[in-house]
């Protein structure tokens, strides 16, 4: 098993894998410079691996990095002292931290992560190249589409829709659905600026 990302995320999933005994081979990263992170040999190409996972943490630069990938991803990953359901899924790629709770029926998609203490409760939907901040709480019945960070302590109320590539800042309080590329701060949450986000 390689790691795409000698980062300090691509760090904590090292050793959420070595917590659950699964032997990593190296990483690999893109800066020429980074031959070695903890003790691990950095090779600059994923040609001849066999099972990656893509740790960067910023969303938009792991989709790029995961689709040009040719290799096989491996399965969903849940750190042993998590809470995960045994009716919820978790995607390829897919990383859920210590401390995380995922609760009944909830779906993580592919290359999203479900970061420290962080809860996801039942019946959430959480797309692809999600990233769950450190402590943030949704409750359940959620959507979540692809790419969007749900921010540190961020809270979601129930049923809320949360669109594609959408940013809610850390601490905001989310009351109400949020269109594609929105950015949401504050308590109760408000827009604060929208992006673009190209179709699918
Ligand atoms: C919302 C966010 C994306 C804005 O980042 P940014 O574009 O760099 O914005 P700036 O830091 O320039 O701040 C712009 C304004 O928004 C305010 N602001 C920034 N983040 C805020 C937040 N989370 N809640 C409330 N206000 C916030 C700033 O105080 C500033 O206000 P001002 O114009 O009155 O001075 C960012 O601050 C944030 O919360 N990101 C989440 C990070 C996170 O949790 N990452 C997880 C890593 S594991």
């Amino acid at each position: 098993m390689y790691l795409y990302g000698a980062s300090g995320h691509g760090r904590v999933i090292k050793e959420i894998l070595e917590s659950l005994n699964q032997k990593v081979d190296g990483f690999i990263d893109d800066n020429p410079s980074v031959n070695e992170q903890l003790g691990l040999p950095v090779q600059h190409s994923a040609e001849t691996v066999d099972e990656v996972i893509v740790t960067i943490g910023d969303n938009g630069m792991r989709k790029r990095v995961a689709e040009k990938l040719r290799c096989k991803f491996a399965k969903g990953i849940v750190h042993p002292k998590a809470v995960f359901s045994h009716t919820a899924s978790i995607g390829e790629g897919s990383v859920v931290m210590a401390g995380a709770v995922v609760n009944a029926g909830t779906v993580i998609g592919n290359h999203s992560v479900i970061n420290t203490c962080a809860s996801v409760d039942h019946e959430c939907q959480i797309g692809d190249y999600v990233h769950i901040a450190p402590g943030a709480h949704l409750c359940g019945l959620i959507q979540v589409g692809e790419g969007t960070l749900i921010g540190a302590g961020a809270s979601v109320i129930p049923c809320v829709k949360i669109g594609r590539w959408c940013t809610i800042g850390a601490g905001a309080a989310v009351v109400s659905d949020v269109p594609d590329g929105a950015t949401v701060v504050g308590v109760p949450g408000r827009i604060v600026w929208r992006t673009s986000v190209p179709n699918r």
